[in-house]
């Protein structure tokens, strides 16, 4: 499962780059704001750092709209991806898009059928959020799974991009259902080492290695 960072924090995006646990990045216009940056400025920065696809998404509500700025978010690098929101128009503006042979997001995913006019529709990406269904007592991860057994079934070649990841238990059972990639704030992939009987056992090595007197280095 290919893993991306879901943040515009340039600090804990080379953080993560440097262990190699970064195959690509997603932005959105909350997190753009969370930044303080400007859009242009950081996503360059951004696309600049990783050799993965940088998604950056769109704020018209209308196709034209929408394909105006996804070429202008285009120019920014080669490997933009595209953010369109999953409604009438946003599918429109993917058929376009991904028909001029650029990567495409699509974003605010929440059911398999949204899913399958997604595929149908030309995207790269399509983006599940988990845990904002979680919140409403539905299933995300249901969802996810629906959706890789529809795609598997005709063959459609659009990643599931598993997204509003919020814990380490969401990356686990996204890799475990088979979704392409994950995109997940910073912390939830370094809560990922977390163990407390790595920790237990690390420090009852350390007692008893304090006791032998010897020194490695
Ligand atoms: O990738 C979409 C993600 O940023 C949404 O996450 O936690 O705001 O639902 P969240």
């Amino acid at each position: 499962m290919k893993f991306f960072v879901d943040t515009a924090d340039v600090d804990a995006i080379a953080e993560l780059n440097d262990l190699g646990m970064v195959d690509g990045v997603t932005t959105n216009p909350s997190l753009i704001m969370k930044s303080g940056r400007d859009i242009r400025e950081v996503t360059k920065q951004i696309c600049g750092m990783i050799d993965g696809p940088v998604s950056a998404e769109t704020v018209a509500l209308d196709s034209d709209g929408m394909i105006a700025e996804g070429r202008e978010l285009a120019k920014i690098s080669d490997n933009i991806a595209i953010k369109v929101p999953l409604t009438w128009d946003g599918l429109k503006a993917c058929r376009v898009l991904s028909g001029e042979g650029r990567m495409v997001n699509v974003t605010l995913c929440f059911s398999a059928n949204q899913a399958l006019l997604a595929a149908k529709a030309g995207a790269t990406f399509i983006s599940p959020f988990i845990g904002r269904l979680d919140d409403l007592n539905l299933d995300g991860m249901e969802v996810i799974g629906d959706i890789r057994t529809i795609y598997d079934n005709y063959g459609f070649e659009t990643q599931i991009l598993a997204a509003s990841i919020r814990t380490a238990n969401h990356m686990k059972e996204a890799a475990l259902i088979g979704a392409d990639v994950a995109t997940a704030p910073p912390a939830v992939i370094q809560a990922m080492v977390s163990h407390a009987l790595t920790d237990k056992g690390l420090d009852a090595f350390l007692k008893d290695w304090e006791k032998t007197g010897q020194k490695i280095l």
